[in-house]
């Protein structure tokens, strides 16, 4: 049989990167590879996000351009998935006349069959069935080809939290976790073919197995942290109003458990956050930080948030300066307000203007530039076991290659290594590196032996 050509473009985040995964892994069997060459494709899929508006509208632009592509070949196979398709459903194909296919955030296991419609009827698909079992997809079984040393792996899907302003629980469903033993299962193959560095990802993780009354994160991680083989174990993302004691009791006992920890907090104002129903204040959260500090002094931190919250003042927006300033954040996000349908805060007043959001963004992000330069610099003269993921494109100053990797607290390092080292595997190997320069991004250094 011939093989065709599958592109995939993503959007959104890493849940949506661990999905596209899956798309091209169900699809082997219907003969698609996957291929960098949009022009060469025979199916284009485009998982969306629409997280905000500006997400949604990259969704919709990279669609206008598959348009042309369809003129200039009427078989072409046109697919949209993710939130994007779950939240607009039919309506995408109105809108954008080459899109043959619509599946939504519970369809994935039904993709190969949808294809295949499409492939023999010519017909139109339009799936945002809405499924609750969709947590136990297939597992993404790795090759040695597509082997990298740093891998996401999905433990649980949806979100149960609403906060005001997200469209999550809309377009992803009910909190759903999966079973420990195939998520178990799953990283074992994935360290059997090469993968070190593990991410285990959901909305609120810290909320795992509850609901299910199965095992908690915390259990989850100590399983995970058995696997012989692996080295780092991070997960993404951690609501603060869960970060429980047992979980910041596992940086004692979990040794994989990686420095770093990314907490999303969106604002610093006591009056926001319960606007936003994010059930903690301001005083829980810089509890939460103290106590993992106190468990792992080396700890990174970072964070989301939102600036032009309906109803933020000025005095709000110093709190969230305020507290920048205290936690001392290794790096965050921080993301306009943007209002999303089905979410409550569509109808809150009143609306922050755009210019007063964009200034107070610029504010943030020269604030925490400052910071985590501040941070980064705290790490020059010392050593740090950095993970190699590969080779960095950037040759030294003296012609040598450069690696890069990342510490244990997600810090990337470029670093020079001895000649005669690089004859053996480098990749997915730890090396101790002095750091000798310090970016606002990364971190320059060269390989020590101690
Ligand atoms: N589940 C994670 C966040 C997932 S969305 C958590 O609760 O922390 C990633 C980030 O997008 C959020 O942390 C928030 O900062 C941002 N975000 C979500 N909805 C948004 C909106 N309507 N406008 C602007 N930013 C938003
Ligand atoms: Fe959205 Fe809140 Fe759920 Fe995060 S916890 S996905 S911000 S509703
Ligand atoms: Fe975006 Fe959906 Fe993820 S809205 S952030 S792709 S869950």
């Amino acid at each position: 049989m011939n093989k065709k050509n599958l592109y995939i473009y993503t959007i959104g985040c890493q849940m949506n990167v661990y999905d596209s995964e899956m798309f091209a892994r169900i699809l082997e069997p219907l003969d698609y590879i996957q291929t960098d060459s949009l022009e060469e494709a025979d199916l284009v899929i485009v998982n969306t996000c629409s997280i905000r508006k500006k997400a949604e509208e990259k969704a919709f632009s990279f669609l206008g351009r598959t348009q042309k592509l369809k003129k200039k070949n009427p078989e072409l196979i046109v697919a949209i998935g993710g939130c994007v398709a779950q939240q607009e459903g039919r309506n995408i194909i109105s809108r954008i006349p080459a899109v043959d296919i619509v599946f939504g955030t519970d369809a994935i296991p039904r993709l190969p069959k949808i294809v295949q419609k499409v492939e023999t009827t010519g017909d139109r698909v339009i799936d945002v069935e809405v499924n609750s079992d969709i947590a136990e997809t297939m597992p993404v079984v790795e090759d040695a080809e597509n082997a990298t040393v740093s891998k996401f792996v999905t433990i649980m899907r949806g979100c149960d939290n609403y906060c005001t302003y997200c469209i999550v629980p809309y377009v992803r469903g009910r909190e759903k976790s999966r079973e420990p033993d195939n998520i178990i299962q799953e990283i074992t193959n994935l360290v059997a073919t090469g993968t070190k560095d593990i991410t285990l990802l959901g909305q609120n993780v810290n909320s795992y197995g509850l609901k299910e009354s199965m095992c908690s994160f915390p259990e989850l991680l100590k399983k995970v942290s058995e696997i012989k083989g692996l080295e780092r174990i991070r997960y993404a993302t951690s609501h603060p109003k869960d970060m429980s004691d047992e979980l910041i009791n596992a940086y004692r006992e979990i040794d994989k458990l990686c420095s770093h920890v990314h907490l999303p907090v969106q604002s610093g104002s006591d009056k926001i956050l319960k606007k936003m129903n994010r059930k903690y204040t301001r005083e829980i959260y810089m509890n939460r930080i103290q106590c993992l500090k106190e468990v792992r002094p080396d700890i990174a931190v970072t964070s989301d948030f939102i600036v032009g919250f309906p109803g933020e003042t000025d005095e709000d927006f110093k709190e969230t300066l305020a507290l920048i300033e205290a936690v001392e954040f290794d790096g965050l996000y921080a993301f306009k307000y943007s209002d999303r349908p089905n979410a409550p805060a569509v109808e809150f007043e009143p609306k922050v203007p755009e210019d007063v959001a964009r200034k107070r963004l610029e504010e943030l992000l020269q604030l925490e530039s400052r910071i985590s330069k501040k941070r980064n610099q705290a790490y020059v003269g010392k050593i740090c076991q950095v993970l190699v993921e590969g080779q960095s494109k950037r040759k030294n100053e003296d012609g040598k290659n450069q690696w890069s990797g990342r510490t244990s607290s997600n810090k990337i390092v470029n670093f020079a290594l001895d000649v005669s080292k690089e004859s053996k595997d480098v990749v997915g190997h730890i090396f101790n590196v002095e750091i000798k320069n310090a970016l606002e991004h990364s971190l320059w250094g060269i390989e020590k032996e101690v």
